[in-house]
């Protein structure tokens, strides 16, 4: 990997950090240094964020002292619509690659920042473009639906990009005797053929995360808290989303909890949303859903990587920037449109 500065910003009125190069350490992907500890981090970011017209977007699996210094924290697609409407110079995402590189996709004039390029997604790894590629090529007469959990090159060969607030609406306006390829998570796609009667072409994708909540465990909770509803992200595999009285994107779980009449959930997706929904409903109670391993947490490795020192550096350094190959942007630009275009009546 390379870490050069755009041209914008060499020759930018922005004063650009020469002597922070050295300190990106591209072994390791993130400004590695050594921080004052008389510095208050919480105040220092806010500062910075003023300073720079930077604003921090933040994805609710981030830990949760980062949520709370974001301008603003949300799910895939309410992230996507902040980063297209943002006038700061600077976006700070708090999340992972494929959340950054979207929002450069959609501001190729704007800084986007990532504490740690390490932050990746076990979804997007799983689906490389060139073998998305070979894959697409079987079958010429199908349309492309890429979940937003993959790499730019691969939403380049895509015709539309979902994400699981908007998958089902996007999908059913596709004819039904559209064919149509989803990629990368055959969770996801499973159920939205199951669940709208469609015959769509799967990529083998996973999330490493939804993938491993165990319905043993599940089973025996919900045996001992009786009445008790699971919520479940689609990102969980089928035998999981069977027991879930409610199917919904982070946002959608969130919005569910607040307005629903129970006072306990069992939730089935990552558990930094469990900040906020408890700063929601502070009486109730929410159980995460237990993973197949002994530990009881269900935490994202690529999201935790994000912390509140490397979240400081990055802005103070302004580095790691998202850059990107200028045709690939364009290529991926349009299926993102096209999203925001066809999913507008989604709150
Ligand atoms: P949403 O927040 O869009 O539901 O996505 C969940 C997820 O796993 C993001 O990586
Ligand atoms: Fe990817 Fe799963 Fe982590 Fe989300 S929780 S970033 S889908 S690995």
């Amino acid at each position: 990997m390379e870490y050069i500065r755009s041209d914008k910003r060499m020759s930018g009125t922005k004063r650009v950090l020469m002597e922070a190069l050295p300190l990106l350490d591209v072994r390791v992907g993130y400004i590695n240094k050594n921080i004052d500890s008389s510095i208050n981090l919480i105040q220092a970011i806010n500062r910075l964020k003023k300073e720079k017209n930077a604003v921090l977007l933040a994805h609710y699996y981030q830990e949760p002292e980062i949520q709370d210094i974001a301008d603003y924290i949300g799910d895939s697609l309410g992230l996507a619509r902040r980063a297209a409407e943002t006038e700061a110079d600077i976006i700070v995402f708090a999340g992972v690659h494929f959340m950054a590189e979207t929002a450069k996709i959609i501001n190729p004039n704007k800084i986007v920042l990532l504490p740690d390029l390490n932050a990746g997604c076990s979804l997007a790894d799983s689906c490389p473009a060139d073998e998305f590629a070979d894959f697409k090529a079987k079958y010429p007469d199908h349309i492309v639906i890429s979940y937003i959990n993959c790499s730019a090159a691969t939403k380049a060969q895509s015709d539309i990009i979902c994400t699981s607030s908007n998958a089902e609406h996007i999908v059913s306006q596709i004819p039904l005797d559209q064919p149509i390829i989803f990629a990368p998570d055959r969770n996801l796609g499973g159920y939205l053929n199951r669940k709208m009667g469609r015959d769509m072409v799967l990529w083998d994708g996973v999330c490493i995360v939804h993938q491993v909540f165990s319905e043993q465990k599940l089973v025996r909770l919900k045996a001992r808290y009786s009445g008790v509803p699971v919520l479940a992200h689609p990102e969980c595999d089928a035998p999981i989303l069977r027991h879930a009285d409610f199917i919904g994107s982070t946002s959608q779980i969130r919005k569910f909890a607040v307005s629903d009449k129970h006072d306990t959930f069992i939730v089935a997706t990552e558990e930094g949303i469990l900040h906020q929904m408890q700063k929601d409903s502070p009486t109730k109670t929410f159980i995460p859903a237990p993973p197949e391993s002994g530990c009881n947490c269900s935490q994202c490795p690529h999201m935790r990587l994000n912390t509140i020192e490397k979240l400081y550096l990055c802005m103070e350094y302004e580095l790691p920037e998202i850059t990107l190959d200028e045709n690939i942007r364009l290529s991926a630009l349009a299926p993102i449109e096209k999203m925001l275009e066809m999913s507008k009546e989604i709150a």
